[in-house]
Parts: structure tokens; C-alpha cells; sequence
């Protein structure tokens, strides 16, 4: 973590200050600063985003200059000003601003210009709630400010409130957006972006997190050239093809040096960062729902309000922006009874046995899981309807009787009666047309009336957007939940959204259905997690496609991705970790060859890569050697004894996949007292390298004794001079040091 400056601020200091003179508003904190200014014609102008300064004395005024087809301000005749070079905090369309805007409003005569200036401002204690929206909270108003700018568009008297939340000891700005039409006549909402933030003139490069099914999330970067780049979903979730974080940093960047500003989106549908390198190399960013599909109908007195954005800042390089990241969303999105709880080791049937089972065949390796000291069971998919493959009774979630002729009830009786936890697989959101659901609800599914929907993987998607639809999910769902007595569930999303239409949505309000969708989950969500608190809730979408912040508030994990290849799983994680904490990615040790990539690996591998987030297994262990069998139980201790440091302690990037032949990582305590290392090799080589790890994170005044050689050596040395790795004369190796302090 970055040090504090030497001025460091009391509980009581304020963190965000309104400077008349100047008109300028400041947000800090010891890290910090955030800074804008009412600029002329009540303009809102963005001046500064980055290391903290104790106090702003006016000399980053934006510029002016009379630039050739650039226009101005309406009424007058300064021709220096213009809102086409100006940065700005957000801007609407037709102002003579010809960068992408934020906010696109169609107006009831067809125009779709507004001019948005400043009206008023209020700074509040703590954090308000987004209705109905997930959002990083505060449990105390002592942590947090927030300022609210209210900008108004005097012609049409639509508000448009800009809200930005500064934490006191964290690195980060929540940004949202509330649009109010306080005019007369309706108004639709073409694009409302959750944030909008101009750079000035510099080279960034862009990292984002690209990906497919089966290969989520790999780090990339780019140079922000000139012209637009544009990162989205229009799938009606976050997606596997695009993760809705992105960061804009220095070209020097790495790991541990330079300046990177994050933008995490907490939501779970459509989504879309827009990066656009200007004529005058400034750039701007906007994030927010994917204007693509969205139109929203706003009538007199009603609001809109946008998810939020969690901007967070390092000059310390990438592993302290998502550390700031880990922190902010294990303590303060994620919520209820297992947001800090440690994470039971789980056996999942998925890989093991398909949809081929039935209770004998689970309750043989429940047993087995039992002796090794695996702590909960997950039954996957097909245990209801008469789901024997994957082509009927989504929507049917009652237990299959062929599978569990005695009912879940006495299967979850006898995982118990193992001293283990009983979890679930459900994919709620979906339905099969061979489901007793479709058959009396034919029109709970999205489908545009008269056109054939287009299948995937032979389901179709229910309108989550009616009340109807959740309220048939929830009482179907709670009476399994209670009636089975489960611990557990993982929560699946299996196809992505076509056929984008609401058969209770009249025409004009059409352009609406993937949000309702989405304020749909996240209700039902609520419901079902305040129903049933003590149950741990996972999410999943055909692996990680739905892994978001969003998700966060209501799931603390989500299965990470459907390859459990461990050297593909690497790469996955790695990106992962980037913007999402590890006590939220959940790794699965599975057979060799591995069913997706065909790739065999050797089990201590596999071990120490699904060790390296939430632990478990997806493999049949009744058809395992007693060596293999043996090993894994001494896996499944190992992690019981390093599984706080991993799930709780700060992760720490040391060498990434994607760069060469190697890849390392490492957790340690807050305290700093005990470390976790991982080091993997992908391929042997005949003349290989000599290869020195270096760790990070420790004290660097500390000795710290190796548990495993009983060798101490000086926190300053691991870090500074590394050591020699052995050298493995296979592919795909791997290594676990364990570090203890034993002096300070
Ligand atoms: C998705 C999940 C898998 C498994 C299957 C079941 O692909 O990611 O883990 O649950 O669905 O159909």
C-alpha cells in the first residue's frame, strides 16, 4: 500500500470542500484528489484526478484558445471557449462538444440536444444507497462524503444530478448519475452513462479484459490512440467476451510502478467503456448500460438512476490498484453472513459425472470426499424436472424422482449426516420449452411476438423484468431450499439474451427490457439472499461470464470459468485478480487429461493453481488410485492451513502468464507475517533457464523461516535478491513456498 503523505487527516477532517473564490469543488482524502470547477456559463469542467494535494490554489484553470472549427458558447462571443476542448465532468449532445457523450436525451419534438449547466450543489455525510441498484456502501457515515452537483438543462428542465462518493482511507471515488425530468413532456433516454472523465493531454495505454466462454478474462493492453475504442457487451450480461473493468495507466506502468487510474462497473448487463483520443490528444472515458437496446422513457417528475462506477487510483502500479479493489469489494460490496467467512472445500459432480447420476452413485463420492476432508458436496445440474441432458425442464425446480426416488431432503440428510454441507446447482433466469413452465407460462419468456427465438444450448430466457416471473422463481425456489435444507447455491445464467422483448411492455417503452431485466435479478437476488442468509451463494454464468461488482452484493464468489485447465486456469486468474478479489474466485482441481483443453497435467499442479483461489474439486474420486486419493487429502489439509492468508490476505501479482514460460503470485497476512507463494512453469526445456524468484510484500527488517526447509532467511533477501527455483525436468510444474516470520 501506498504510504500516507506526511499530512495525514482527521476522522473529522472534511473530504470534499467547495472553494467559492475559484468555484471550484476538491474531494480528498491522504491518497486522493479528485477536482472540478464551475467553469464559465456554469459549465461543469473536470480539473484534476490523482495523487493527493492538500489544497487546491487555482492554477489548473482549463486554457483558452480560438480554434478553428471548434464552436462556442451559445449568446456569446468569446471565441477562445469551447466545449469541444474543455474537459469536462458530462456532457449531453448538440452543445457544440463533439466527443461521445454521456448522456443522449430525445426530446417529445425530436430534438436531442441539451445544455446542461451547474444549478446547485450539496455535500452529504456518508453514502447513500442507489435504489433497487447494487453499490458500495459505508457502515458508518464517518467513512465516507458524497457531493452532489445537480446540472439542469433550462429548456426542458431535465437534472441531472452528478454524485460522487470519496472515501476517507481508501483510494477510491464511487461516481454515479440521477437524471430527473422536472419539465412537462416525456422524454426517452437514449444513452445515460454512469460516468464521464476527460484526461488531459498525455499518453495512456488501456488495459482491459477480454476473453470467450472458456477463456475469460485476459489482460490487455493498448496504446489510446486517436479516435474511439469501444469495450462492450451487448449480450445482456456482463459477458465472458468482455469484462465490464478497464484501466487507463502511464506506458511505464507495471506491477509495482507508476500511475494507473481503475474503473469498475457495478453492474450486470449490457455494459460499455468508450475511450475516445481527441483532436487535441486529450481523452475521455465513459462507462456505463450499453446504449445499444436501451431507450428509456422518462415522463414528468421521473427519475432514472444509473449504476455506479468505482474509480480507484495508484501511483504504486497495478498490484495496489487491485488491492484497492480486493479491499473495497470484500469489505464494502459484498454483503451478509459469508462475505468474511472462510469458504468451505467443496466436491462438485459437474465434471464428475455430468448428467449422468442418480443418489447411489453421488453418495460413493460423498464418501470418499468425506475421508480426504472435503466439507461440502455440490449437486450440479440435473437433479430436477426429468432432466437427463440439457435440452428440457429449466423451470421445473423440483427434484428429479428417478435420480432421488427418497427425495433431496434425505440425499441432503445423508451429506449431513457425513459431517458435510449440501449445495445446489440452479439456473434460474432460464427456461426449456419441455418444462411444465413453459407449457403454463408460454409467455414468461423475452420472444418478439410472431418471430421464431433463437435457441442456445436449447433454452430461452425468462422476463425477469415481471414481477410475475420472480415471484413463481422465488416460491419455487424457497420451497427447495427449505425443504432440503441446503447451504449452498450456485446460481448459473447459460445462454446470453436475444429476442429482446417484453410481453408487458407496451411499444414505446421496449428499449427498456434489459434493464428491467437486470433491476428483476437484482431484486429476486435480494430477496432470495435476505430470505435465506446463512446460505452461501455463488454465481456462475457457463463459468465467469457474470463476474462483476454487481454480482459482488449479492454473491461474494462466482465460479471462475468452465476450463479447469490449470495452465489455462492461470492466465484466467491472473486477469481476474486484476479487478475482482480472490476470495471471489472459485478453482476447481479436475482430471487429467483435462476435459476441455485435452491437456494433462499433474495433480499437484492442478492442486496448487485451484489452491491459489476458493478451493475445491470436480472430479470422480471414486475412480481414483489410494495414491491419488492420498494426495489429495494432504491437499485439502494444506489448504485448511493456508486458507485465511489465501482467501483474506492481500494477493500480490509476481510474474505474469501471458509474458513468458513462467507465472508466480503470492498472498500474505495484513500483518505481514506470513506469506503464500505459488510458481508455475508451463514447458521443460533441455537447456533451461536459471530462473530467480523475488517476492514483494513482506517486511523487508523481518526474518521469515521456510515451513517446508526449516531455512530462515531475511524478508529484505526474498525480496530483493530472490532465490533460484529448482529446475523441473517436466512440463506444467509447479511449486508452493510457506514463509513464517520469526523475529521483528
Ligand atoms: C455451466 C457451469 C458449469 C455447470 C454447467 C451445468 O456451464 O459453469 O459449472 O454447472 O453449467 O449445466
Amino acid at each position: 500500500m501506498t504510504k500516507a503523505n506526511n499530512h495525514s487527516r482527521k476522522v473529522s477532517d472534511p473530504l470534499i470542500t467547495f472553494d467559492q473564490e475559484n468555484r471550484v469543488f476538491h474531494l480528498h482524502n491522504q491518497y486522493i484528489s479528485y477536482l472540478l470547477a464551475i467553469d464559465e456559463g456554469g459549465i461543469m469542467s473536470h480539473l484534476y484526478f490523482g495523487r493527493a494535494v492538500r489544497h487546491y490554489h487555482g492554477q489548473r484553470q482549463s486554457p483558452r484558445l480560438d480554434r478553428g472549427f471548434s464552436g462556442n458558447l451559445p449568446g456569446t462571443t468569446d471565441r477562445t471557449y469551447s466545449l469541444d476542448s474543455l474537459l469536462r465532468e458530462y456532457s449531453g449532445q448538440g452543445d457544440g462538444d463533439f466527443r461521445t457523450p454521456a448522456l443522449i436525451v430525445r426530446q417529445a419534438d425530436g430534438s436531442r440536444s441539451v445544455f446542461l449547466t451547474y444549478q446547485s450543489y450539496q455535500i452529504i455525510a456518508g453514502k447513500p444507497r442507489l435504489k433497487g441498484l447494487p453499490a458500495a456502501y459505508v457502515k458508518d457515515d464517518e467513512e465516507a462524503q458524497t457531493l452532489i452537483i445537480t446540472l439542469v438543462d433550462q429548456l426542458t428542465s431535465l437534472e441531472v444530478a452528478l454524485t460522487y462518493t470519496i472515501y476517507r482511507d481508501r483510494k477510491v471515488i464511487a461516481r454515479s448519475v440521477k437524471i430527473k425530468n422536472a419539465g412537462q413532456t416525456t422524454v426517452h433516454l437514449e444513452k445515460a452513462a454512469s460516468l464521464q472523465i476527460d484526461f488531459h493531454n498525455r499518453t495512456l495505454d488501456v488495459i482491459s479484459l477480454p476473453g470467450a466462454h472458456v477463456n475469460e478474462r485476459h489482460e490487455q493492453r493498448e496504446k489510446v490512440g486517436f479516435g474511439s475504442k469501444v469495450f462492450s457487451s451487448s449480450r445482456g450480461t456482463t459477458s465472458h467476451q468482455m469484462n465490464s473493468f478497464i484501466a487507463l495507466c502511464e506506458p511505464k506502468t507495471d506491477e509495482f510502478h507508476g500511475e494507473v487510474y481503475g474503473f469498475n462497473f457495478v453492474y450486470s448487463g449490457n455494459h460499455k467503456e468508450s475511450v475516445e483520443r481527441d483532436q487535441f490528444k486529450q481523452t475521455r472515458l465513459t462507462v456505463g448500460i450499453n446504449d445499444d437496446q436501451f431507450d428509456w422513457q422518462l415522463g414528468p417528475d421521473e427519475s432514472f438512476q444509473t449504476p455506479e462506477v468505482l474509480l480507484a487510483y495508484s501511483d504504486h502500479g497495478l498490484n495496489d490498484l487491485s488491492q484497492t479493489y480486493h479491499h473495497l469489494l470484500r469489505e464494502r460490496v459484498s454483503r451478509g453472513k459469508n462475505q468474511f467467512r472462510q469458504r468451505p472445500i467443496v466436491i462438485n459432480n459437474w465434471e464428475a459425472t455430468f448428467f449422468d447420476f442418480n443418489e447411489l452413485k453421488l453418495k460413493k463420492i460423498v464418501d470418499e470426499a468425506k475421508n480426504v476432508g472435503i466439507e461440502m458436496f455440490v449437486l450440479d445440474d440435473g437433479w430436477f424436472g426429468h432432466r437427463d441432458n440439457d435440452d428440457s425442464s429449466l423451470g421445473d425446480w423440483r427434484v428429479f424422482k428417478k435420480k432421488f426416488p427418497h427425495g433431496l431432503k434425505k440425499f441432503s440428510d445423508y451429506v449431513h449426516q457425513q459431517g458435510m454441507k449440501m449445495g445446489i446447482w440452479f439456473e434460474p433466469e432460464m427456461i426449456s420449452y419441455d418444462s411444465d413452465l413453459y407449457r403454463q407460462h408460454p409467455d414468461y419468456m423475452l420472444r418478439v411476438p410472431d418471430r421464431e427465438p433463437t435457441p442456445s444450448r436449447d433454452q430461452y430466457v425468462l422476463d425477469m423484468g415481471r414481477q410475475a416471473v420472480r415471484d413463481n422463481l422465488f416460491n419455487q425456489m424457497k420451497q427447495v431450499l427449505k425443504d432440503a435444507d441446503i447451504d449452498y447455491v450456485k446460481w448459473d445464467m447459460n445462454r446470453h439474451i436475444t429476442d429482446v422483448y417484453s410481453s408487458v411492455l407496451p411499444p414505446q417503452q421496449q428499449g427498456e427490457t434489459l434493464h428491467r431485466y437486470v433491476l428483476g435479478l437484482y431484486e429476486l437476488l435480494e430477496r432470495l439472499t435476505s430470505e435465506f442468509p446463512d446460505i452461501l451463494w455463488e454465481g456462475c454464468s457457463g463459468g465467469g461470464g457474470r463476474i462483476d461488482a454487481g454480482m459482488m452484493y449479492y454473491m461474494p464468489q462466482s465460479w471462475t470459468s468452465d476450463n479447469t485447465d490449470a495452465i489455462a486456469r492461470l492466465t484466467i486468474q491472473y486477469g481476474t485478480s486484476l479487478a475482482y478479489p480472490i476470495s471471489s474466485m472459485t478453482a476447481h482441481v479436475s482430471e487429467s487429461p483435462n476435459q476441455q483443453t485435452g491437456r494433462a497435467t499433474p495433480l499437484q499442479t492442478r492442486a496448487d493453481v485451484a489452491m491459489s483461489g476458493v478451493f475445491g474439486y470436480e472430479l470422480d474420486l471414486t475412480k481414483m488410485s489410494a495414491a491419488e486419493k492420498a494426495a489429495i487429502a494432504k491437499q485439502v489439509a494444506t489448504y485448511k492451513a493456508i486458507r485465511p492468508i489465501i482467501q483474506f490476505g492481500d494477493f500480490i501479482r509476481l510474474i505474469n502468464p501471458s509474458q513468458g514460460n513462467r507465472c508466480a503470485w503470492l498472498f500474505v497476512t495484513a500483518d505481514k507475517s506470513e506469506a503464500v507463494v505459488f510458481s508455475f512453469q508451463v514447458l521443460s526445456s533441455a537447456q533451461p533457464a536459471f530462473n530467480v524468484l523475488k517476492l514483494a510484500g513482506l517486511n523487508g527488517n523481518w526474518d521469515y523461516q521456510n515451513i517446508a526447509t526449516g531455512k530462515v532467511i531475511g524478508g529484505d533477501e526474498l525480496m530483493n535478491t530472490g532465490f533460484y527455483e529448482t529446475i523441473d525436468k517436466f512440463d506444467f510444474s509447479s511449486h508452493m513456498y510457506h514463509f513464517k516470520a520469526v523475529s521483528d
